[in-house]
């Protein structure tokens, strides 16, 4: 017999078919809907989306692709010292500041901090645990594409034993959710990866509550980068952004810049949706 459906599914939005009324069944009986094996089945092309190791993958099938420094995210060594070497190490260099310091400072950009967040490409949850334990009347969702990241996510939240935590697998270029869901989403050290950066600022857009926030960490270039530079992107692109292409973007998607602040290479801004 079908399970009531937890209050996270009610933005779910099937990324195949569009439907939005999913049934949910789970041998769940711990305290957390995602604490044992379910499946979430989509009423409108009957798709089976299954919680396996503690997230809904929400993109099963073929995976779509993506950039090779994106491979490098589902490679389990790179995924083991993700959080404790690369990201701080990474941080530093383009910004000079520490990154668990701005980890704090970025999830307190958030305004809206009672509703529901989604934490995009949130990687190993390292801004999501911090936003949830910031925010402990929210729901963060931690959404990303690659299942070793999400594993990883959901073992360091258990650890934490933070229970306002969902993560969902999925893609930023086609986010499974109703228009009008979030009252923030926040994305950091991933915008400028994207494949396509226009499609993923739509999507921000389209999911955000009017006047949610948008918080986002990325990484900005120089108009003439040096040939090293432009070598490295053109094989593992990592891509960046031209300041002003930003803001142009953003203003195309109806966001007002509320907040921001450059160090160095390092860009981090609040926009609100405005239209
Ligand atoms: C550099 S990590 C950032 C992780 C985390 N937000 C942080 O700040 O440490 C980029 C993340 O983007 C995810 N990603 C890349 N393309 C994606 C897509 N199309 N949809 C969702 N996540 C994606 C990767 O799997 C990876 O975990
Ligand atoms: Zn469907």
């Amino acid at each position: 017999m079908p399970d009531q459906v937890p209050e996270v599914f009610a933005v779910f939005q099937c990324a195949i078919c569009q439907g939005n009324d999913p049934v949910w069944t789970s041998s769940n009986r711990s305290d957390h809907a995602f604490g044992s094996p379910g499946r979430l089945m989509c009423t409108g092309c009957a798709t089976a989306f299954k919680v396996r190791n503690g997230f809904l993958d929400l993109h099963p099938g073929d995976p779509e692709p993506i950039p090779p420094i994106q491979h490098l995210m589902q490679f389990p060594p790179i995924v083991a010292v993700y959080e404790a070497l690369w990201r701080p190490i990474g941080y530093f260099i383009a910004s000079k500041h520490s990154f668990p310091k701005d980890v704090d400072r970025i999830a307190s950009l958030i305004q809206r901090k009672h509703g529901l967040i989604l934490d995009l490409a949130c990687g190993p949850g390292t801004f999501t645990r911090r936003i949830a334990r910031l925010a402990p009347e929210s729901i963060v969702i931690g959404f990303d594409l690659s299942a070793q990241m999400l594993e990883r996510a959901v073992r360091l939240t258990r650890k934490e034993r933070l229970r306002n935590v969902y993560y969902i697998r999925g893609s930023a270029l086609s986010l499974p959710f109703k228009a009008g869901s979030f009252d923030a989403v926040t994305c950091c050290g991933a915008l400028q990866l994207f494949r396509d950066q226009d499609q993923a600022v739509s999507e921000i857009a389209r999911v955000l509550k009017m006047q949610g926030d948008f918080v986002c960490q990325t990484t900005l270039g120089p108009r003439k980068p040096p040939l090293w530079i432009r070598m490295a992107d053109r094989m593992l692109k990592f891509g960046y952004f031209y300041l002003d292409d930003l803001k142009e973007r953003l203003y195309r998607f109806n966001f007002d810049l509320q907040a921001e602040e450059r160090s160095n290479i390092n860009y981090i801004f609040r926009a609100a949706k405005s239209g």
